[in-house]
């Protein structure tokens, strides 16, 4: 009987991606969205992908019966946990909404998982938590710290994450610490589809490469690196989809435990470079002027994936030059079917 596995923010960007994933290795998926940060018409294209179905449910975490009914109508076997607000700069805003919506989401999806027995975890969190201070390739024995309350939920989920398993020590729990997901499915109908301007490079450059922006602000060009610009660790989205197959397949065969992993290319590359690629892959130039730091930037992220590489068998595959042709391919069926 193959497993199921629920998947909470399952439409969102790197949920879809990782619900493709799940499907093709042959998974059952049950997937929780409020759509508050994704499309129903994802569910349909996530479909045509892999054409496979799969139980959606379109209710909020905070809902706890609701969250409750779907344990009750469904055997799950394990959740990814994707669902909750992301947006650095909307997180120092109004920091209560990031601390309740977050927060309180996880405490009842434990809640109801622990009445359920579920026991398997993979948990959506972030680089951020390695903070300011700490010199790079980031390794996961480092400090921690935040600079956001969004990154600040992401650790203090973890800590909680720790501390219920240490209370429940059949529980089994990855953490996985994210860089900076890009690039889209290969069949160009699924990407990121960020509301409004995009905050982050790889989506504001796209739609600076179809039309939709005039010019990319190259935020500071004066930083301690190769070209003055600031250096990231970019990781194609399916390969991050797949470091959540590999965490999850971990669970199923080691003894419970706690575990945080980087999920990064272990490579890092400037804005220059990725605008660059991004030029070489659309065929035309992306239009750019340099201008003051983004305050809270630091001049330099990159994993240390070495962790990910011995405990999972994780290594990313594809280049930044897969990224901007994936990339590319997305942003055309965006502006082509208006999405
Ligand atoms: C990348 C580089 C910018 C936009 C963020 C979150 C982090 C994680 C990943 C969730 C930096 C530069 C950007 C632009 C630019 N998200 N830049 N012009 O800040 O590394 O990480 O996304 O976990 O929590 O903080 O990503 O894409 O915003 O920036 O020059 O219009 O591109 O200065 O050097 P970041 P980013």
């Amino acid at each position: 009987m193959n497993k199921t596995i629920l998947v909470t923010g399952g439409m969102g960007y790197i949920g879809s991606h990782t619900v493709v994933e799940l499907l093709n290795k042959g998974y059952e998926v049950v997937v929780i969205d409020n759509l508050s940060n994704s499309k129903i018409s994802v569910v349909g294209r996530v479909e045509e992908i892999t054409s496979k179905s799969f139980k959606f449910y379109e209710l909020d975490l905070l809902d706890k019966p609701a969250v409750d009914e779907v344990f009750a109508e469904n055997k799950i076997d394990a959740v990814i946990h994707f669902a909750g607000f992301k947006a650095v700069g909307e997180s120092v805003a109004e920091p209560l909404k990031y601390y309740h919506n977050n927060i309180v989401s996880t405490l009842n999806l434990l809640d109801v998982m622990q009445k359920f027995d579920c026991k398997n975890f993979v948990f959506s969190s972030s680089a951020t938590v390695y903070g300011m201070n700490n010199p790079v390739p980031f390794i996961e024995y480092m400090p921690l710290s935040t600079t956001s309350p969004y990154g600040a939920t992401k650790l203090m989920l973890e800590n909680i994450l720790r501390d219920f398993q240490c209370a429940n020590l059949s529980f089994n729990v990855s953490c996985l610490r994210y860089f900076n997901p890009v690039g889209a499915h290969e069949s160009g109908i699924i990407g990121e589809d960020p509301e409004g301007i995009p905050n982050n490079l790889m989506p504001y450059i796209g739609q600076v490469g179809s039309g939709k922006l005039k010019e990319l602000s190259v935020f500071g060009g004066d930083y301690e690196t190769a070209d003055g610009t600031g250096v990231r660790d970019y990781i194609h989205v399916v390969d991050l989809a797949n470091g959540h197959i590999l965490a999850l397949e971990k669970l199923f065969k080691t003894q419970p435990s706690w575990e945080a992993y980087n999920i990064g290319s272990g490579k890092g590359s400037s804005v220059i470079e990725l605008v660059k690629a991004y030029e070489k892959a659309l065929g035309k130039s992306i239009p750019y002027k340099v201008v003051a730091r983004r305050q809270g930037d630091v001049a330099e992220m990159c994993a240390d994936v070495t962790k990910a590489k011995k405990e999972l068998g994780f290594e990313t595959v594809k280049m930044i030059e897969d990224i901007c042709k994936d990339m590319v391919r997305w942003q055309s069926f965006v502006k082509d079917n208006n999405i």
